[in-house]
């Protein structure tokens, strides 16, 4: 595959009428350097609204509010901590979200009924000139159903959600392509709630001290759910070494599979679509969500993926990954 991950020129014209319907409470999708989002006007809660009727979520469930800058931390945001202001000067705009106490502007539909709020400042330059046009806060959850597949695409948005959204600006092909890390600064002490392209190793050495993962009384949050950003179609992960015998094991089931080149040499007929793992994290990351579009699309039954490479770099794949997985039944033998 060779679909191109530079951002297309901005057009100026579709971005004022996003801007617009934005403004009369309608719903956009618009390109992020993470996945696309479906935004609307952050401080009209009919719209915030929505969304989670277009996305089919629990309205309870809080959605991340799009910034244009770290001034938002006073506007948004109350008692912010030393330690939120350094990562949004360091990682801001990027794909990080920074979840703090909520100022008493930020509605109910906004924060699902949560005394906190979900910052972050994208660096797409679409995400960029749309917040610049629209003048104000956006919120914006990934532009899918709930419990599908990301859209790192404006067509994935388009088959995913089609004419629930009034419009979907295409910017092209999302060029980190995993969520945003999300780390948690409301509380006495700091955590991961979610690895993203930003490492644990990143936040953890501009602030200078560990930050580990939530525990099971963090705040609520959608990606943290298991059987969430699933294919339709079974997913098992295998690994790698263990993947010929797997299919082996699965003779008489179509499948389709996502591996290093070493793990299946040979293809046998039963696998009816061989993709390729890429081998660094960041190019993982950026195409996973195509790849799981792509082996979702192919007929097979089951799709088997090698487990990728362990490490800091690697966390958030292994945890999209795992979450893909989530729901199926763990295989009986290998
Ligand atoms: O990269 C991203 O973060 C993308 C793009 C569009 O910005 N957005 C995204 O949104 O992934 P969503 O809604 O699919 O996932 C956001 C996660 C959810 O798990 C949500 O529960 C959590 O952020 N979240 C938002 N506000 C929160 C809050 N106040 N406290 C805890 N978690 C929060
Ligand atoms: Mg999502």
């Amino acid at each position: 595959m060779t679909e191109s991950h530079a951002a297309r020129p901005i057009d100026s014209a579709a971005i004022a009428r996003a801007a617009e319907v934005l403004t009369r409470g309608g719903l956009v999708a618009f390109p992020t350097e993470t996945v696309y989002g479906l935004g609307a006007d952050a401080s009209n809660p009919t719209a915030v609204r929505a969304i989670f009727a277009a996305k089919g979520r629990p309205a309870d469930h809080p959605v991340i509010v799009h910034v244009t800058d770290a001034g938002a931390l006073d506007t948004k945001a109350r008692d912010v901590p030393p330690a939120a202001r350094r990562l949004a000067a360091r990682f801001w705009p990027g794909p990080l979200t920074l979840v703090l106490k909520r100022a008493a502007c930020v509605d109910d539909a906004v924060t699902g009924g949560q005394d906190t709020v979900g910052l972050r400042c994208p660096a797409h330059p679409w995400a960029s000139a749309l917040l610049a046009a629209f003048g104000g806060a956006l919120a914006a959850p990934s532009a899918n159903r709930f419990g599908r597949i990301s859209p790192t695409t404006a067509a994935h948005v388009r088959a995913d959600l089609g004419d629930r959204v009034d419009l979907i600006l295409d910017g092209g092909a999302c060029p980190v392509g995993i969520e945003s890390t999300i780390v948690d600064l409301s509380g006495p002490a700091t955590r991961l709630l979610r690895p993203g392209s930003i490492t644990r190793t990143q936040i953890e050495a501009e602030l200078g001290q560990p930050v580990p993962d939530a525990g099971p009384d963090a705040p609520r949050a959608s990606g943290r759910l298991e059987q969430h950003y699933a294919p339709s179609t079974p997913v098992e992960l295998v690994p790698a070494g263990a993947l010929a015998a797997r299919v082996n094991a699965l003779r008489g089931e179509r499948l389709a599979v996502l591996a290093p080149a070493a793990a299946l040499l040979d293809r046998p007929a039963q696998v009816v679509a061989r993709l390729l793992a890429p081998t660094a994290a960041s190019e993982y990351g950026r195409r996973l969500y195509a790849l799981l579009h792509e082996l979702d699309a192919t007929g097979a039954v089951r799709i088997l993926i090698a487990e990728p490479p362990a490490g800091p770099d690697w966390d958030a794949v292994q945890d999209r990954l795992r979450r893909a997985a989530a729901t199926q039944e763990m295989p009986h033998s290998l």
